[in-house]
């Protein structure tokens, strides 16, 4: 009996958060803070990071694991946005850091896709539930926050107008589903250093920041759930120093437009370029373009709007 008792799981919470590719990102002049004023609007797709957070011994710490595609370029300590999110919430909430990680990658490492903020916001509130701490949701947005830009947009997933850091958030309408096609590469990119090199090309006299027209034609394509008008509105202010930087993606979006893509653009602070396609079979037919044409390392297609983070499984003793 008493080693029926003993062999019982412990108890344990699994939680997915999706990554995400910015339709539109515009970016102002670095602040004093080292952060750059963003208008952005953010959609999450359909290749979800999974954390599952397991009751460890009182006084173990926290441990972290992980698998799934590129996981050995992932750090496994306290760098790792996971492993800062469990640590945060406990300082804040008082209860003790005790809790094994373990996360299983689905969106692309260090490709401009927020897979490390996906970690975070899952993380947050699988130690939420696991600890029973309870947080009110505005809570974990602002520790979300604190954690990084994209945390907080990782949370609440779908569509949504990003400003301030990219963290001050509002949910847009949108209609269906949009088929995208990701192309990433081995060797990712550093979102400050593409912000650096923002700087440098821009030089001291950027016009502040602000969402421009074809954004407002952006939000009636997302409404409309136009994917022609959607493709032809995509834009990105990180593309010309992403490309400085890594000259390679020129070849990953001209692959995309000569293949018919209704919009491609780079993800975020790349490497990973985004093509939208007319269908889902449409969008493979533009990952096997990038293949034929040996300019990406991996192709991966997905859907937007994906939904923000969410509870999978709670298993208690
Ligand atoms: O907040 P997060 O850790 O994701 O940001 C990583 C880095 O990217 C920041 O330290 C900063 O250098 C740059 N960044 C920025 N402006 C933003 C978001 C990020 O300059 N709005």
């Amino acid at each position: 009996m008493t080693a029926r008792l003993s062999a019982a799981p412990p108890p344990s919470v699994r939680v997915r958060a999706p990554g995400k590719v910015n339709l539109a990102l515009r970016v102002g002049p670095v602040g004093s803070d080292g952060y750059h004023p963003l208008a952005t609007i953010f959609q999450a797709v359909s290749l979800f990071e999974e954390v599952t957070a397991t009751q460890s011994a009182p006084g173990s710490g926290i441990s972290l694991t992980v698998s799934g595609p590129q996981a050995d370029a992932v750090p496994t300590d306290e760098t790792n946005l996971a492993w800062r999110a469990a640590a945060l919430l406990a300082e804040r909430t008082g209860l003790p850091a005790d809790v094994g990680l373990h996360i299983t990658k689905g969106v692309p490492v260090a490709g401009g896709m927020a897979g490390g903020s996906a970690d975070a916001a899952a993380a947050l509130l699988a130690c939420d539930t696991l600890w029973d701490a309870g947080l009110p949701r505005q809570e974990l947005v602002e520790l979300a926050a604190e954690l990084g830009a994209d945390v907080p947009f990782s949370l609440l997933g779908h569509t949504a107008v990003g400003t301030g850091r990219g963290d001050l958030l509002t949910p847009a309408m949108t209609r269906g589903e949009f088929h995208w096609c990701f192309g990433t590469q081995r060797e990712g990119l550093s979102t400050p250093s593409v912000f650096r090199r923002f700087d440098e090309l821009a030089g001291p006299s950027t016009p502040h920041v602000a969402p421009a027209a074809d954004d407002t034609e952006l939000m009636h394509a997302l409404r409309a759930g136009d994917a022609v008008a959607l493709g032809k509105a995509l834009h990105n202010d990180l593309t010309a120093p992403a490309l400085d930087l890594r000259p390679e993606l020129a070849a990953v979006l001209e692959v995309a437009t000569e293949s018919g893509a209704l919009g491609v653009v780079v993800s975020g602070s790349g490497p990973t370029v985004a093509a939208l396609g007319r269908s889902r079979q449409h969008a493979l037919a533009l990952g096997a373009a990038w293949t034929a044409a040996d300019v990406v390392d991996a192709v991966w297609c997905a859907t937007g709007p994906a939904p923000g983070t969410q509870l999978v499984t709670s298993v208690s003793r």
